[in-house]
């Protein structure tokens, strides 16, 4: 390598302006020093990573404003939500599936790590005339799920760490009432092949399999639906185009 080039990448400092868009970023090469050599590597998730309020700060709504298609179906069919529950969505995002939710006349609590994306949350819910949703900024991994106090959690392509999806799945099973249903759709390991969305790593990604064992926990959840399947989405910028996805609506059995 000529020294012009040389020093071109070891003075390349990584800032999140700097970032390019999300789709593209886990294409790109990075570089660094040791003992004053340039090394190639490759980035790890966190280090790749734009940040989500890095994501959410266009004008747009990157995932839409209509409801994921998954939590639509299942919200419109009433042996699933009984009039006026209570719902917790986590990793809410910019409001789309809260909003829909609050529409139908449920309560919910919107959380999300992103204070911009719920800033729009909140904007998308006053533009539709919807009052009976809780939006908060939390950690997932600090926030308090309470004890048997939902008749539903959403997860829409919320996707954790392993150690933390475990420890949030375990807390969901038990911040449901008896009888409380889960909602969740993800991303599939094997939608690293399709390339339509979705984190780069298969570890937070989530399989069938994967999900009874997190979320079965001896038993006290069953799955009514459960499958992976290849469907089309087309939810937003960021989630466009031909994908492979885990639907599963849980249900935590009565005492
Ligand atoms: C792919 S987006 C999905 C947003 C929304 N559920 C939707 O479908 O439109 C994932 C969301 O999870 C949130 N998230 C990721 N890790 C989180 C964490 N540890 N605590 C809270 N939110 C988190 C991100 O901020 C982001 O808004």
């Amino acid at each position: 390598m000529r020294p012009i080039f040389f020093f071109l990448f070891v003075n390349r400092k990584p800032s999140s302006r700097a970032l390019p868009a999300p789709s593209t970023y886990y294409k790109t090469r990075r570089f660094t020093t040791v003992n004053n050599r340039a090394h190639r590597f490759a980035p790890t998730a966190a280090m790749a990573m734009p940040t989500w309020n890095d994501r959410y700060s266009s004008s747009d709504y990157i995932y839409g404003t209509q409801p994921n298609e998954f939590l639509e179906y299942i919200s419109n069919d009433p042996r699933y939500l009984h009039p006026s529950s209570k719902i917790l969505s986590i990793g809410e995002g910019e409001g789309r599936n809260a909003v829909h939710l609050g529409k139908l006349g449920h309560f919910v609590t919107g959380v999300d790590a992103s204070s911009v994306g719920i800033e729009k949350a909140r904007k998308l819910a006053v533009e539709h005339g919807v009052t009976n949703i809780d939006f908060e900024v939390a950690d997932l991994s600090q926030y308090d799920f309470g004890t048997e106090k939902w008749d539903a959690v959403v997860s829409i392509f919320c996707h954790l760490p392993p150690q933390l999806r475990r420890q949030v799945y375990k807390q969901i099973v038990d911040a449901l009432k008896p009888g409380g249903i889960l909602i969740l759709e993800a991303y599939t390991p094997k939608q690293l092949e399709y390339k339509t969305g979705g984190p780069p790593v298969a570890e937070m990604m989530c399989t069938l399999d994967g999900l009874r064992d997190e979320l079965g926990l001896g038993g006290w959840m069953e799955f009514e639906i459960g499958e992976e399947k290849e469907r089309s989405v087309v939810e937003g910028t960021l989630h466009t185009g031909l994908a492979h996805v885990v639907q599963v609506l849980g249900r935590k059995k009565p005492h």
